[in-house]
């Protein structure tokens, strides 16, 4: 894939397929060290130690609708070829940690591309998923959690016209203070 917000994209509609009400994303781009890390965690169904094995093979999927699941393979691959790697752990019944490890300047590493395009299809997908997100470049940092958005906005859904719009200059503006700064 041409960005890594479409595997982050993938890696969150996972985590809406197996039930979450709740996942954090974590992005640290440590430039000091050359490392990008994307962390997700969610408080889905889990997997079971095979099923965590399993994952990382594109001939596995729980999926009834087709026969390969590609999402985490090409994930991990894509982290592979940049001297990184996926890792999973989870349990059963409490949730999941996707780790994804790049070596920033790679030749090789695709580009983020829009992580706000990513987050907002999250976001107003008809399943009802909070998210905590938080970015870091170096020393800078941007955060939001839809729980304290949704608690300022009473009963006004996310997906209303105008709270979109503000969402998603919210997110844009977030991500362009990181990279002025970064
Ligand atoms: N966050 C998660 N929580 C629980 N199970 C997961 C999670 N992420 C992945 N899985 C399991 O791993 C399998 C493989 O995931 P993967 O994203 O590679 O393929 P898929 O979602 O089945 O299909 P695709 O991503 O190609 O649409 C899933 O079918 C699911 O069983
Ligand atoms: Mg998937």
């Amino acid at each position: 894939m041409r960005e890594l917000s479409l595997h982050i994209l993938d890696a969150l509609q996972n985590s809406v397929e197996a039930g979450a009400s709740r996942v954090k994303l974590t992005i640290v781009e440590d430039l000091t060290a050359d490392r990008l890390t994307i962390i997700l965690d969610d408080n889905g169904r889990g997997m079971d130690a095979e099923t965590v094995k399993k994952a990382v093979d594109p001939f596995f999927t729980t999926r009834t609708t087709r026969r390969v699941g590609l999402g985490l393979p090409l994930f991990a691959a894509a982290a592979q070829q940049c001297n990184g790697d996926l890792t999973i752990e989870s349990e059963l019944g409490k949730g999941t940690r996707i780790r994804v490890i790049f070596q920033h300047s790679h030749i090789d590493r695709a580009p983020m591309g829009d992580i706000c395009g990513s987050l907002l299809t999250l976001l107003l997908s008809k399943e009802p998923v909070d998210l905590h997100y938080v970015h870091r470049v170096n020393g800078s940092q941007f955060e939001f959690d839809t729980v304290e958005i949704r608690t300022e906005l009473d009963d006004v859904p996310l997906s209303h016209p105008a709270v979109c719009d503000w969402l998603r200059d919210f997110i844009a503006q977030g991500e362009l203070s990181l990279r002025d700064r970064g």
